[in-house]
């Protein structure tokens, strides 16, 4: 760990830059895949650089690009808050103001100790022996799923396997009822989706179905102040946090989270998962033979769902020999840490046999390593093992679309054929 120092005349212009020509906050840059030529020299040649970002807070922020520089500024919330001006990096254009204050509600936004305390409440719901019971109820959705889209022929991965059993899992967790799980879908959709024009969305729809979510969670309180059951929403309605009970407003950005976070991470990397194994036919012939275990973390490593979050250095702080200065953003880019040599031999290669597989795509660790790690790891291993027993010969018809954004690395379709298990 290093000391803060605060040199006396520090020059911005002798911030390290991207060796690259690439701008990391454009949307657009990711259309034809992850940019991994640039992201290998910016690991090698300037780990941690400054980054212009016009406008937003700053005018630019750090970028972190190797798994130790990650690790050592998530597993210090003290230093780097996620409060100060929220994690989400596209959001410095609107430091400030009341967004900021409405971000401030969620988990993700939180700094020790409010986030311990509020973590707690829902951690019960997330525990590996959690999600072992759940583990049955999981296949039985990834069964149905795939026997659906066996019946079909052929038809769009993404819709028909990859995000329905995300969402019958959060929805299963949170005890929503089977009739709204296409609302709660819809909604998370739009939430997510407004840097890609397809989606037909924009920030103020963004904003609308985020009201939407939060007048459906306010439904679903009712019901369950009446009605308490086994499920997290009735978890999150008995909590106290210092005392008292969590605020509507608390309520609902909780649900918001817990709805969006689950959803979009997972279908990507299911979808990520299906088209690494198209691309690496003879680990799919491994995966069908011997099921590895290790198989779910290496997809999530191989996707990345969630390129970066940030975090805001509350001191001086010296990082991979960078002065970064208080008030400064720091943007944690996993997707480049992936592909990292330090993380694991080989990293550009898919091998889903890999066991020290100690990847930063839930995070570097400390106090927001993803709350669904082990859910996910569930629901992505279960799925790929359904699929090899009922659609073993599952296969490409067509090229994928990826979804324009900075944030998620996400698939919006991929054309395939479902090819049925020759009969036993
Ligand atoms: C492959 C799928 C997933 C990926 C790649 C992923 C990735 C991440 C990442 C990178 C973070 C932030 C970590 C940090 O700041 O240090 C995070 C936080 C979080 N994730 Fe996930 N996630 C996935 C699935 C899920 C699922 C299934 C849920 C279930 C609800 C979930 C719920 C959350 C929540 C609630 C947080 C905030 C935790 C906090 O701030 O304390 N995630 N996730």
């Amino acid at each position: 760990m290093s000391a803060a120092k605060t040199p006396q005349s520090a020059s911005t212009d002798a911030r390290p830059r991207c060796p690259v020509d690439i701008d990391l906050v454009n949307p657009d840059t990711f259309l034809a895949g992850m940019p991994l030529g640039a992201f290998a020299r910016m690991r090698e040649e300037a780990p941690v650089f400054w980054h212009p970002q016009p406008g937003a807070s700053g005018d630019g922020f750090w970028a972190v690009n190797r798994p130790a520089d990650i690790r050592e500024v998530s597993r210090q919330p003290d230093i780097f808050s996620s409060r100060e001006l929220g994690s989400l990096l596209q959001t410095g254009e609107q430091a400030g103001g009341d967004s900021l204050e409405t971000m401030r509600l969620l988990l993700l936004n939180m700094d020790p100790p409010e986030h311990t305390r509020l973590r707690e409440t829902v951690q019960r719901a997330f525990t590996p022996r959690t999600i072992r019971g759940l583990e049955p109820r999981l296949r039985e959705f990834a069964e149905g799923i795939v026997d659906r889209a066996v019946a079909k022929g052929e038809g769009d991965f993404v819709k028909d396997v990859a995000a329905e059993l995300p969402l019958l899992a959060i929805c299963e967790l949170m005890g929503i009822p089977a009739q709204d799980r296409g609302r709660i879908f819809d909604l998370s959709n739009r939430l997510i989706g407004f840097e890609d024009p397809e989606f037909q969305t924009s920030p103020e729809d963004a904003q609308v179905a985020s009201t939407e979510m939060y007048l459906y969670a306010n439904e679903l309180a009712e019901q369950r102040q009446r009605e308490p059951r086994q499920d997290i929403i009735t978890d999150l309605l008995h909590a106290q946090v210092d005392g008292h009970a969590l605020s509507v407003s608390e309520f609902d950005v909780f649900f918001l989270l817990l709805a969006v976070a689950g959803n979009e991470t997972t279908r990507n990397a299911i979808t990520h998962g299906m088209k690494a194994f198209f691309d690496h036919p003879e680990q799919w012939e491994l995966f069908k033979r011997e099921r590895p275990g290790a198989a779910a973390d290496e997809i999530i490593r191989w996707a990345t769902p969630v390129m970066q979050f940030q975090r805001t250095a509350m001191s001086d702080y010296v990082l991979a020999g960078q002065q970064i200065r208080a008030g400064e953003r720091v943007g944690l880019f996993y997707s480049a840490a992936n592909r990292d040599s330090d993380l694991l031999p080989e990293p550009d290669r898919f091998d889903i046999r890999r066991t020290r597989n100690l990847h930063v795509a839930f995070g570097g660790g400390g106090p927001h390593f993803c709350l669904g790690a082990n859910l996910a790891r569930a629901e992505v291993q279960i799925m790929f093992e359904v699929i090899a027993d009922r659609m073993p010969h599952i296969a490409p018809t067509g090229a994928l679309r990826p979804l324009r954004s900075m944030f998620i690395n996400g698939i919006k379709t991929f054309p395939v054929r479902y090819v049925p298990a020759p009969p036993a």
